[in-house]
């Protein structure tokens, strides 16, 4: 489930063979690819070759991956070098944060220069692969920005059965490979506890694999049980730091406190927790947003962040859109924060930006993608905001899944490490 760089065959004596790429050379172990020779393009996970690939993919992959330019320092404001040089250091201020949400130019070009390589430098050439089944569009909730807030009477709701959400899962897991999988729908309480945690269990009993549930508020005996269950994270984002915006995007009822008890009690249940906000809602400041930079650091394992799309029929459709630039710096930002979690390009990022906004995205800081698994008939109606992204991921797919119990324990040991540091 993560794609890595391709390296070139240098020399192969007995099981191992000198293999280089960009970072230079290395003697790995070759006994899985017995036939391998000098000049073969290969994809190799720590010390083990995995797969041999074709010239031409090695070449897509490495054109993917590649390197940022190194950005010149020179000429940039003593200001911002100290700032970069801090972040290696010690975490950044909330004034130096807007610091650097505000830069243009050069400047912000070597700020993603420096977060592209400080993701190499913690994390290497990975770019792991995540899925999400969305099984359910409706919702009781009404926030403005959401297409599937309960007062949007224009989309046709579904829900899969228990039966269709194994199935998919089960597909996605043992034919595809995948390893890490977000269970997610809007706060439907159709699906009571006891069918969520036959979900799980029923999964989990077919699939080795880790199951991410994004179900919304749910109080702290239902995650109990679904962590029980066998459920190992949530993708569960604050939406804004700012209670002032918060209030203005949200219905009556909700309000943040209950949403950071939710991660208070979720992170005391032992969840991995994705978690983040939405970048660009109307009337958010650079101010709120440095917020949310010291808020996703202080509560993500990894982290779950993109643009506010307008969706029409929602009170927000009218609304601008939240901005490709300034996401890209919160990424960067991001990244020089908290150096080795997981920040994933996600559908919204894409949908706005296609597949070159992919590869920006990688280029500062972010390391991983969420593909969209849900069936095809019910995918075009979980309409969170329209003309949602999806490209290219038989390409990633084909890739960056492994099927091999390596690429398990390496997830399991990336996220024991992400749960560790923060
Ligand atoms: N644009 C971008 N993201 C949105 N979400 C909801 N509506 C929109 C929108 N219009 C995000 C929310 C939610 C996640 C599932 O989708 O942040 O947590």
């Amino acid at each position: 489930m993560c794609l890595t760089i391709p390296s070139q065959v240098k020399e192969v004596s007995g099981r191992s063979a000198v293999i280089e790429n960009a970072r230079g050379k290395n003697t790995i172990d070759i006994s899985m690819l017995p036939n391998i020779k000098k000049d073969d393009w290969i994809l190799h996970v720590n010390k083990f070759a995995i797969r041999k690939i074709s010239k031409k993919d090695a070449k897509e992959i490495m054109y993917l991956l590649e390197s940022a330019k190194q950005i010149d320092l020179a000429g940039l404001s003593d200001k911002f070098k100290k700032i970069i040089e801090a972040a290696r250091k010690r975490a950044l201020t909330k004034d130096e944060i807007i610091y650097l949400l505000k830069t243009e130019g050069r400047e912000k070009e070597a700020l993603f220069s420096e977060a592209n390589t400080i993701r190499k430098e913690y994390i290497k050439d990975f770019i792991c692969i995540h899925g999400i089944i969305e099984f359910s569009n409706y919702c009781k909730n009404d926030c403005t920005y959401c297409g599937l807030r309960a007062g949007n009477k224009k989309i046709k709701r579904y829900r899969m059965s228990v039966e269709e959400i194994v199935k998919a899962a089960d597909a996605a897991v043992n034919n595809k490979g995948y390893k890490l999988l977000v269970l997610q729908s809007g706060e439907d309480p159709y699906y009571t506890d006891e069918m969520l945690v036959e979900i799980i269990t029923r999964i989990k009993e077919k699939c080795r694999v880790f199951i991410f549930v994004s179900i919304g508020e749910r109080g702290q005996e239902c995650y109990r049980k679904l962590k029980d269950a066998g459920a190992a994270g949530v993708l569960f984002r604050y939406e804004t730091s700012s209670p002032k915006l918060f209030k203005a995007t949200h219905p009556k009822g909700k309000n943040l406190e209950n949403r950071f008890q939710h991660l208070k009690f979720m992170k005391e249940l032992g969840y991995y927790i994705a978690t983040g906000s939405l970048v660009g809602l109307p009337g958010q400041t650079v101010e709120d947003l440095a917020d949310d930079i010291l808020t996703t650091k202080e509560w993500a394992n990894m982290v779950s962040m993109g643009p506010f799309i307008p969706m029409k029929d929602t009170p927000l459709g009218k609304s601008e859109e939240g901005g490709v630039e300034m996401n890209l710096k919160m990424i960067a930002v991001l990244r020089l924060l908290v150096k080795n979690s997981r920040i994933p390009v996600v559908t919204a990022f894409e949908t706005v930006t296609g597949e070159e906004g992919r590869k920006r995205a990688f280029l500062a800081g972010a390391n991983s993608l969420m593909f969209n698994l849900t069936p095809e008939k019910y995918r075009v109606q979980y309409k969170i905001y329209d003309n949602k992204f999806y490209q290219n991921e038989k390409m990633w797919e084909k890739y960056g899944l492994f099927k091999y119990e390596e690429s398990y324990k390496m997830i399991e040991d990336r996220m024991g490490e992400e749960m560790v540091k923060n």
